[in-house]
């Protein structure tokens, strides 16, 4: 059994919307079911998965559909009063409805779209595009809290997997989303301001158990791989150089994935065997205890104050996420 959740962060143009593209179409190229989420800044993964600039425009934004995404979750939870009163971190419990990767439901008919891949389609999911009014508060909060919703109430099965393309800001460490993944693929360029954002990351994550890995990216020679083994140690995974392939799709020539460079294919496995390779540290409990702790905080910052309700007795204090089943005491 391996299953995954895996985020993408780093500096702007650090590459990536790039590295998250070409690991989804590897996972679809084997075979594997996937869901891939955009919720970085700048909305480009539907693109870099090959569709048109309109057709990626037009995709349902899952940050206008939250009435309906809290509705679908929280299903017949008793403690959780109505929609109004479910914030980003609210965790599920007994009658909370769970997503799975590979099921249809109505999140899924509602935000999700197939994307054709050499090998298969995958399901695309985007928070929508964020304005300048966005980068404040609230409405970043909710665009970014409809991905940590969703993956707060996911039991992926079998080799199924998500991958996340993500901003590594503030808002992510203040709600506990940068916790939900089994593992975090920082990519950094081999510069100062690259592995800068990495070491606030590295920061971050310490305390939470937060499976951390490097992937240095335009990597142009020993020099540069030298210099990131220097700065983050044993934190680097594998480094990308160049890529012709990538060159050529953002022509509008897409290749097919199977010419991807052979050196690119097995930085990709090696992303993928890192990711499987975490399944061995999952832990419902730890999970779940984290879900409890950020909802905790974010009820008595601000949830309680804007839902005018008690928002930590919508913890259910029995309930585990768990695989295939769910289990209450
Ligand atoms: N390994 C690579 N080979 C070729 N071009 C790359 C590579 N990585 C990133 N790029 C290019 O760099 C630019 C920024 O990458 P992008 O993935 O959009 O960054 P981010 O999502 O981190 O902002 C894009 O134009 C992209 O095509
Ligand atoms: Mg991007």
């Amino acid at each position: 059994m391996v299953n995954m959740k895996i985020a993408f962060v780093g500096k702007g143009g650090s590459g990536k919307t790039t590295l998250s593209s070409l690991f989804v179409r590897h996972l679809a190229a084997s075979g594997l079911p996937v869901v891939a989420v955009d919720a970085d800044i700048n909305q480009h993964l539907g693109v870099a998965l090959g569709l048109a600039e309109a057709e990626s425009a037009g995709l349902p934004a899952m940050g206008q559909r939250l009435p309906l995404i809290k509705d679908y979750l929280r299903g017949s939870n008793p403690r959780i009063a109505s929609a109004d009163t479910m914030i980003k971190t609210t965790p599920p419990g007994e009658g909370s409805r769970l997503l799975r990767v590979r099921e249809d439901n109505a999140v899924y008919d509602a935000c999700a779209r197939p994307v054709e891949l050499d090998g298969g389609a995958v399901r695309l999911m985007v928070t929508g595009p964020f304005t300048e009014a966005d980068l404040g508060v609230a409405c970043y909060h909710s665009k970014i809290g409809a991905v940590e919703l969703c993956l707060n109430h996911l039991v992926d099965g079998q080799s199924e997997y998500v991958v996340v393309d993500m901003t590594a800001g503030s808002d992510s460490f203040a709600s506990g989303l940068f916790t939900r993944f089994d593992i975090t693929f920082l990519v950094a360029e081999p510069t100062r301001k690259g592995v800068s954002v990495y070491r606030q990351y590295k920061e971050y994550a310490r305390d939470f158990g937060v499976t951390l890995k490097v992937v240095g990216n335009k990597v142009q020679g020993q020099d540069d791989i030298d210099f990131l083994r220097a700065e983050v140690g044993d934190d680097l995974l594998v480094t990308v150089g160049h890529s012709n392939w990538v060159r050529d799709m953002e022509k509008g020539r897409p290749p097919r994935f199977e010419h991807l460079e052979e050196a690119n294919c097995h930085a990709l496995q090696t992303l993928h065997s890192a990711a499987d390779a975490t399944y061995e540290l999952r832990d419902w409990e730890r999970y779940m205890r984290q879900m409890v702790h950020f909802h905790l905080k974010n009820a008595s910052s601000w949830g309680n104050e804007k839902t005018g309700a008690d928002l930590a007795a919508q913890v259910d204090p029995g309930f585990v996420l768990g695989e295939g089943l769910v289990a209450t005491a």
